[in-house]
């Protein structure tokens, strides 16, 4: 994520001064080529059925499939033909500015790391797996790529509005943990989710969360915890409705109003709500008690 306190305010040494970096594909290890390996195996297996259309046909395109860390710059030129985007590498945070700049212009800023054996299935700083194997895959969708590059030019103008806060929400809720009602049933498009073994499971299977249609206003008022399992997901109809929905509102006055009125807290469901799972939160409260 972008707004995150513990960022430098210039770019540290090594790199460009539009903070990347060279991925240095060269210098992995065969163990850390071995995790990326172990970690898709997993998912991979898990996916079809729960994985949006557009997910599992972006790594099919993408050849995601292929064994070790994916090298950013075949993958970008193979993604760039297909919707324009090229996936560029980061030492870690990047200042929100940077941020927006590199995703108003399609590009992907990922982390080039990856995790160790140890952290298989917990890890707060994304790394080349959750960057790569969950958010790039979308990428190659037209929809989600216009609305990724639109998303970036938003973050800039919310930067200008004092705004952050609220559009942040909008991403964690669908870029990160967003769900989808296709044909066949909920699927799953964010890339936290997908990323991430248990999760995958429990954003479409448990009884614990809250799954409510997406509502803009709704969203960007609803606060997050980023250091378990989301209490809320919220669902969209389509990439297509998410991308019209985002372009044709004028956020400006959205979040005028939104100033006015209190956030969300997490598990809670609001008179106008559209629900399709009321959760029973007991993940959570098995969390606390
Ligand atoms: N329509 C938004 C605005 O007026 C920009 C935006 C588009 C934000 C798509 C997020 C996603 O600021
Ligand atoms: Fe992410």
């Amino acid at each position: 994520m972008a707004n995150d306190t513990h960022v430098l305010d210039s770019p540290p040494p090594g790199a460009r001064p539009d903070w990347t970096i060279s991925q240095n594909w060269g210098a992995y290890t065969a163990e850390e080529h071995a995790t990326w390996d172990t970690l898709f195996a997993r998912q991979a297996k898990l996916l079809p059925g729960r994985a949006s259309n557009a997910w599992l046909k972006g790594l099919d395109v993408l050849r995601l499939d292929r064994p070790g860390i994916p090298d950013f710059e075949q993958l970008s030129d193979r993604l760039e033909k297909l919707t324009g985007w090229r996936v560029v590498a980061v030492p870690g945070l990047v200042p929100d500015d940077v941020f927006f700049d590199h995703m108003a212009n399609r590009r992907f800023v990922a982390g080039n790391f990856i995790r160790r054996p140890d952290q298989l299935d917990y890890l707060q700083e994304p790394d080349v797996f959750h960057d790569v194997f969950g958010h790039v895959p979308m990428l190659a969708d037209p929809v989600f790529a216009d609305y990724l590059a639109a998303y970036g030019r938003g973050g800039q103008r919310a930067l200008g509005l004092d705004a952050l806060k609220y559009l942040g929400r909008l991403y964690w809720y669908t870029v990160e943990f967003g769900l989808i009602a296709e044909p066949e049933g909920l699927r799953i498009y964010g890339s936290g989710i997908v990323s991430s073994y248990a999760e995958s499971r429990f954003a479409l299977d448990d009884p614990s969360p809250n799954r409510i249609m997406l509502d803009l206003a709704r969203v960007m008022r609803t606060e997050y915890r980023i250091d378990d399992f989301q209490q809320n997901y919220f669902v969209i109809p389509s990439v297509d409705e998410l991308l019209r929905l985002t372009v044709e509102t004028d956020f400006a006055p959205l979040y005028e109003q939104l100033k006015q009125q209190p956030d969300i807290p997490v598990a809670q469901i609001e008179p106008g709500d559209e629900v399709l799972t009321h959760g029973t939160q007991e993940y959570a409260r098995s969390k606390t008690s």
